[in-house]
C-alpha cells in the first residue's frame, strides 16, 4: 500500500487513497493533524506494544461512556483515543528509577516517546521531567555537528516510526511506498548542502522505520496536484504554502490536459521558497507586541536601553545560537544587573521568563494570539505562568505592523516565482495553516488586486497531493 505523507514543520499527516480519493488517516483522539512535537522522558519507560484484544476492549468501554465526543466519534477516532491512552497507562506502570540526563541519554533508552499535542501538555505540565523538541524539521537544513544530525536522526526516525505505525493500525493496512513532500528550502543556512543533509535525514529515516520505497515532491507542487482535481480546464497557477516554517511557491501548469502525462516536469516552470513561516511570524508578534511588556526599550539609570538583542534572543525559539546565548550564564548576570539599574519594575518579567525557561511558552503563547486574531481583535492573551493576572491586549493591526517584513519576503518569493517562470499565472492557489490569518488574505488581495484566488484546504492538501502524486507513482 502506498500513502502520501506531510512531514511540516507544525503539524504531520498522511493520507492514502480511498475510493478513489485521497484521504487522511486520524492519528491522535481522532485528528489527522498531528503537531511536530514530541516529548522524551527522563525516567524512561519500555516500548510499548498493545494488543487488539485490549484496543477493542478500551474501544468499546468509550462507546459506553456516553460521553457527548465519544458518542459523536467514528470507530477510527475512538481507536487513536484508546491506543493513546493505553500507551499513557503503559508508560506510567513500566517507568524506571533511572534519569537520563541528556536527550542523548534519553534516546538511547529507547523508551516509549510521547507525540502531538499530548507532548505539548507533558511539557507545559512538567517541563523539568523531559526532553521536549517541536518542529524538528526546522534543524534538519541548519549547521549541524555530527552528533546533533544523529540526535535529529533518531527523532526523525520515532516521529515517522509514530506515524506508520499508528496509520497502519487504524487503517489495518501495511503501509510500504511513500511520497514524502520537501519544501523548496529547508530551514537552514547551509542552501543545498542543508537540502540534500535534510533529505538525507528524512529519506534514511523512512527506510529505517520500514517504508522499501520512499519518493519526494516538492510541497508546493503537491498542493498543486491536489488543487488539479477540482479543475474542468487547465490554468497556470502561482501555489503560495505558508506553512510554519518555510513558504514556498511554485508556477504549475495544471489541469485536465495535464493530469495525465508521465512527466509532469515540464509544466514545473518555477519554484521558490525561503525558511520563513508561520514560526517566525509568532516571534515577530512577541518581539512586537509582547516584549514591550517585558521591558524592551525600558530605560536603565546611565541613560541607555535595554539591549534589544536580549528580547531578540529570548523569542527566537527556532534559532539555536540565538537560544545558546540567551541561555548562557553570563546572560542571566547581564538581565540581573540592568534589573538593578531600572525604575521600569518589567524588565523583571524578562528575568522570570529566563529564570523559569519560560521562552518556548511565550512563543507559544505568541502563537495562540496569532490564532486568536484569526477570529477576532482585539483579544486578551493571557500570561499567568509570568506573573499573576498579567493579560496583554494584541490587535489585528498590531499583528500586521509586526509581520511588516515578512509580509515584504513573501512578495518577492511570489514575484520571484512568476518573473523565473516568465508567464502571468491565470489564477493563485493559497495554502498553508499560516494563510488562516485575515492579516495574510487581506495582503494577498492588497498585493494582487486583480488576481484570481483561490483559498485551498489550509491543513490537507499538500498530503493530498502528495497522496495523489503516490498513486501516479506506485498505484498501478
Ligand atoms: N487560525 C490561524 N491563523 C493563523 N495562523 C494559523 C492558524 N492556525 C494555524 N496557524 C499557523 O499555521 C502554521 C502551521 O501551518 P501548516 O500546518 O501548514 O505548517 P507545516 O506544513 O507544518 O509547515 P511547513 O510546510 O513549513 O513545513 C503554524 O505556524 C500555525 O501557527
Ligand atoms: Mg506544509
Amino acid at each position: 500500500m502506498f500513502a502520501g505523507l506531510d512531514f511540516g514543520t507544525s503539524n504531520c499527516s498522511i493520507g492514502i487513497m480511498h475510493a478513489g480519493q485521497p484521504t487522511l488517516i486520524p492519528l491522535e483522539d481522532g485528528k489527522t493533524r498531528l503537531p511536530s512535537c514530541l516529548f522524551i522522558e527522563k525516567e524512561s519507560s519500555n516500548t510499548v506494544t498493545l494488543s487488539d484484544a485490549e484496543i477493542a476492549s478500551r474501544v468499546t468501554t468509550l462507546k459506553n461512556q456516553q460521553i457527548t465526543a465519544a458518542k459523536a466519534a467514528t470507530d477510527e477516532a475512538l481507536i487513536t483515543i484508546a491506543r493513546k491512552q493505553l500507551r499513557k497507562e503503559y508508560r506510567d506502570k513500566t517507568a524506571n528509577n533511572t534519569r537520563a540526563q541528556s536527550i542523548v541519554e534519553a534516546l538511547r533508552s529507547n523508551g516509549d516517546v510521547i507525540f502531538g499535542e499530548e507532548a505539548e501538555l507533558s511539557h507545559v505540565a512538567e517541563p523539568e521531567n523531559g526532553f521536549y523538541i517541536k518542529s524538528p524539521k526546522s534543524f534538519l537544513g541548519a549547521d549541524i555537528s555530527s552528533a546533533q544530525k544523529q540526535v535529529f536522526s533518531d527523532i526523525v526516525e520515532k516521529m515517522l516510526a509514530f506515524i506508520k505505525q499508528e496509520a497502519e493500525y487504524v487503517k489495518q493496512i501495511e503501509i510500504d511506498q511513500v511520497v514524502i513532500g520537501r519544501p523548496v528550502n529547508f530551514h537552514g543556512l547551509l542552501g543545498r548542502d542543508g537540502n540534500a543533509q535534510a533529505l538525507d535525514i528524512i529519506g534514511s529515516a523512512a527506510l529505517k522505520v520500514g517504508y522499501k520505497q520512499v519518493e519526494f515532491l516538492m510541497e508546493p507542487v503537491a498542493a498543486a496536484y491536489d488543487y488539479e482535481r477540482q479543475l474542468s480546464r487547465d490554468k497556470l497557477v502561482l501555489i503560495l504554502d505558508l506553512g510554519g516554517g518555510t513558504t514556498d511557491c511554485s508556477m504549475i501548469q495544471i489541469g485536465p490536459g495535464f493530469v495525465h502525462q508521465q512527466d509532469r516536469q515540464s509544466g514545473i516552470l518555477s519554484h521558490t521558497g525561503q525558511r520563513i513561516g508561520g514560526i517566525d511570524l509568532d516571534n515577530k508578534l512577541a518581539l512586537m507586541a509582547l516584549m514591550p511588556h517585558f521591558g524592551k526599550s525600558a530605560m536603565l539609570s546611565n541613560g541607555l536601553p535595554v539591549p534589544n538583542n536580549l528580547f531578540r534572543q529570548a523569542v527566537s525559539m527556532n534559532d539555536v545560537s540565538a537560544q545558546q546565548e540567551f541561555n548562557a550564564r553570563r546572560t542571566g548576570i547581564e538581565i540581573n544587573d540592568y534589573c538593578k539599574i531600572t525604575t521600569d519594575p518589567r524588565l523583571n518579567r524578562l528575568k522570570t521568563l529566563r529564570d523559569g525557561k519560560f521562552g518556548l511558552r511565550v512563543s507559544r503563547s505568541a502563537e495562540q494570539a496569532k490564532i486568536l486574531l484569526s477570529e477576532k481583535s482585539p483579544i486578551a492573551l493571557p500570561l499567568h505562568y509570568i506573573e499573576n493576572d498579567f493579560n496583554i491586549s494584541i490587535s489585528r493591526e498590531q499583528l500586521s505592523d509586526a509581520i511588516a517584513d515578512e509580509l515584504r519576503k513573501f512578495e518577492v518569493l511570489m514575484t520571484d516565482a512568476i518573473k523565473q517562470a516568465g508567464a502571468l499565472p491565470d489564477a493563485l492557489y493559497v495554502t498553508g495553516g499560516t494563510a488562516m490569518s485575515p492579516v495574510i488574505q487581506q495582503w494577498i488581495h492588497r498585493v494582487f488586486p486583480d488576481m484570481e484566488v483561490f483559498i485551498g484546504d489550509h491543513f490537507g492538501s499538500v498530503t493530498s497531493g502528495l497522496t495523489t502524486h503516490a498513486q501516479r507513482l506506485f498505484g498501478r
